[in-house]
């Protein structure tokens, strides 16, 4: 019978080898903080109790916890694995059901690995483990199996003698089992070891001390990196992009050059959109089918609708919103503005806190002046409007559908429908000039 789930996301850790004032599970993967993953993966592996444990000084992972929506408990001082979870013990107090273990350095597992945790306590033990047999096992737990194939205990590496670290099946860190029976456990875990920390590895063998049934899931190497450093932090990046831009050709865009696009965690690309090489996706950005991403661009926030066209060398920053078939080029920024259907902007502007109407083309070098030191304003450009080169529209503002302004133009003023805005200095022309002038210079060096 499937039980209740609950998960404990142990994050408290400092993180030392991070050489970082940040702590550890604060660091992101894909623009999402690595304890904010396992939050989400717990969540998509049906746990609707979520405990994340922070450390004193890390109040930051407790921030993170709830900004989506779990309990949190404080290890102080942090003593090791399993005295973390004993933390979590209080706020889990009258849970009834299957509790699962997931740490807080751990970014890439998926739901369905999760899943076959859970599905191992269903299938007679009393402790789950998630396993993998990496390339190369460095200092990872090891899980010692006995000749049935079940689970003996797990040795740390500094514990570990010659013949168990050349064992080559080794802890994810990920482990589940009732959530009673693990607190129990926990309660006689000591720090007798190299580190003298209480580990949560302990639990195997004590269970096996009582006759209890543990087992070992297999896992894959690519989904159980733990990040304990920069490099491994790079390393997970690395593979979280890799998984990413496969899923996202699978679903019909084509990547020109993959290994150079990267996706924030939440990305959204449609079908038949094309995206060239060397493209940046932060938090937030939703690309709509048939549009085409230019090269060198740089989008967070936004929103590309059908059949649009952005770049290249294009910043598209929050609250963007680029209307179906319309086009933004070379060198424009865009914040917070929405551009309609098949309206231009293609060259050397910025368009900030601006609506801009249907079909309304924006020349070369047009600012939107929305911000004077204090607060921002807005700029509107009706639909059809033809805004001048170099205009520069002073916010508040709005330009009538289907006027023009000159090019040149600073303009202050509401500019009607249909009518001319002319902001500049009239032109005079000073005939033969130039003439003049070069016959006067020539003589005075002839004199000099
Ligand atoms: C741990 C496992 C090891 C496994 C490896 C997988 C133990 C004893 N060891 O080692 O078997 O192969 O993960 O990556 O469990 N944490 C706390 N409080 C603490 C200590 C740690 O919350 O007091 C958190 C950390 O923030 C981190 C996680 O627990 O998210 C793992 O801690 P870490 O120090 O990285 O353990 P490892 O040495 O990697
Ligand atoms: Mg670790």
């Amino acid at each position: 019978m499937p039980q209740p789930r609950a998960a404990v996301i142990l994050a408290a850790g400092l993180g030392t080898r991070m050489k970082s004032d940040l702590p550890k599970c604060a660091h992101a993967v894909a623009g999402r903080p690595m304890v904010q993953w396992a939050i989400d993966l717990a969540r998509q592996s049906g746990a609707d109790r979520i405990v994340t444990v922070y450390g004193k000084k890390s109040p930051q992972i407790a921030a993170l916890g709830e900004a989506v929506g779990t309990e949190t408990a404080l290890q102080d001082p942090p003593l090791g694995t399993g005295h973390a979870v004993r933390a979590a013990e209080d706020a889990l107090k009258g849970f009834e059901g299957d509790v699962i273990v997931l740490y807080g350095d751990t970014p890439l597992i998926t739901p369905s690995t999760v899943s076959r945790v859970f599905e191992a306590l269903q299938g007679g033990a009393s402790v789950a483990v998630l396993g993998f047999e990496p390339e190369d096992a460095a200092a990872y737990g090891r899980l010692i199996e006995n000749e049935a194939g079940e689970l003996e205990r797990i040795v740390e590496f500094k514990d570990a003698n010659a013949e168990e670290r050349a064992v080559r099946l080794c802890n994810s860190g990920v482990m589940a089992g009732n959530a009673r029976l693990m607190f129990e456990l926990l309660s006689e875990v000591t720090n007798d070891n190299a580190n003298k920390e209480y580990y949560l590895t302990d639990v195997v063998g004590l269970a096996r001390g009582r006759g209890l049934k543990a087992v070992a899931v297999r896992g894959d190497e690519a989904e159980v990196l733990g990040v304990n450093s920069r490099a491994d932090l790079a390393e997970a990046e690395a593979a979280w992009q890799a998984r990413k831009r496969a899923e996202v050709m699978k679903e019909g865009a084509t990547l020109i050059a993959p290994d150079t696009v990267w996706f924030g965690y939440d990305t959204k690309i449609g079908r038949d959109v094309l995206i060239e090489p060397n493209v940046f996706f932060g938090p937030g950005v939703t690309v709509e089918d048939n549009a085409v991403i230019h090269g060198f661009s740089h989008l967070e926030g936004c929103t590309v609708r059908n059949g649009a066209h952005v770049g290249p060398f294009v910043r598209l920053r929050p609250a963007a919103d680029i209307g179906p078939k319309a086009k933004v080029g070379n060198f424009v920024e865009v914040k917070k503005s929405t551009l309609g259907e098949g309206a231009k902007a293609s060259h050397l502007s910025y368009i900030g806190d601006a609506e801009v109407g249907a079909n309304a083309n924006i020349g070369a070098g047009t600012i939107t002046c929305n911000y004077d030191g204090f607060g921002k304003s807005k700029t509107v450009i009706g639909e059809g409007a033809f805004i001048g080169s170099n205009s520069s529209l002073v916010a508040p503002v709005t330009i009538g559908a289907g006027a023009y302004t000159g090019s040149g133009s600073v303009v202050t003023d509401d500019v009607p429908a249909d009518a001319l805005a002319l902001a500049r200095a009239k032109q005079a022309n000073k005939e033969g000039w130039a003439s003049r002038f070069r016959a006067a210079m020539t003589k005075r060096k002839g004199e000099g």
